[in-house]
């Protein structure tokens, strides 16, 4: 069932678990994303950057989305990952996405400000949630300077934009890690100590699992795997390929399918966020 990004992370926000948030690019991914959940009985969130369209633009994208979501028993948002302007967030919007992120994380403190409240605005008008980024969440290779979230700053965000969930920048890059990360967790927790409402982790892929479940106990609520899932299915197809190197055809549909809900099951066992495994290890109702 197609829900909003609150609906979806509510639960996970008092049970301190996350839900995962994976970019999703062909039909392949999209139905093993969804087998994962499916199998696992866990909400899910798909969801599409702004800076992925060349590879899979929105407005193909946006349908089979949809449709998928509507067609599961589990509850998912279709989510505009890294939205860069206010025109594509109305265009996600229009589309039926059910949330949208603006990311002016690296626009003046004001500016940001300016923009996603004007976003906010304009997609509680139509019924949809909002995500915004403060501090820089950088790709891996780059170097950062001290960018991480500021707690006071957060605080002021928080209220002048009106947002559902804030993307944290704790130490997380995008991309695959040269070294595993240290995430920052105390400053997450004074963070999440300031502010109530859902915190997002960016840069998923290649974290340890000691800083996932930090996280989730620590006020993550949704967590967004990109580079995994695409790793995993270059592997998976290279193996394919490498068994029978002279086979005329090789049908990788089927390969595509099995490594995207291989990555996405991993991640949710990881994330706590399926009934069937034991309870949410930071949940105070077991
Ligand atoms: P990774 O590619 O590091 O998993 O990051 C995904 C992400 O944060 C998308 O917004």
């Amino acid at each position: 069932m197609l829900v909003t990004l609150s609906e979806i992370l509510k639960d996970a926000n008092e049970r301190h678990y996350a839900v995962g948030a994976f970019n999703c690019l062909s039909l392949e991914n999209v139905m093993g994303a969804l087998e994962a959940a499916e199998d696992l009985r866990s909400p899910i969130i798909l969801q599409l950057a702004e800076v992925q369209f060349p590879e899979a633009p929105m407005e193909l994208m946006a349908p089979l989305y949809l449709e998928a979501a509507k067609r599961s028993s589990v509850p998912v948002c279709v989510h505009l990952d890294h939205g860069q302007s206010l025109e594509t967030c109305v265009r996600a919007i229009r589309l039926g996405f059910t949330s949208v992120m603006f990311d002016g994380a690296a626009l003046p403190f004001e500016e940001n400000v300016g923009i996603t409240s004007e976003v906010t605005r304009i997609a509680k008008a139509a019924g949809v949630d909002v995500e915004a980024e403060l501090g820089k969440v950088g790709n891996s290779g780059v170097d950062t300077a001290d960018v991480f979230t500021d707690v006071d700053e957060s605080v002021r965000f928080v209220q002048k934009t009106g947002i559902d969930a804030l993307a944290v920048a704790i130490g997380n890059l995008h991309g695959h890690y040269v070294h595993t990360p240290q995430l920052n967790i105390k400053r997450l927790i004074e963070i999440h100590e300031a502010n109530r409402l859902p915190l997002v982790l960016h840069g998923g892929s290649g974290t340890s699992e000691e800083d996932f479940k930090a996280c989730i106990h620590n006020g993550i609520c949704k967590i967004n795997v990109a580079t995994a899932i695409q790793r995993r299915i270059m592997k998976h197809i290279q193996e394919r390929l490498a068994q029978k190197p002279d086979e005329e055809y090789v049908p990788l549909k089927q390969v595509m399918i099995d490594a995207s809900r291989e990555v996405v099951t991993e991640h949710i066992q990881l994330f706590e966020s399926s009934p069937l495994l034991a309870p949410p290890t930071g949940s105070t109702n077991n």
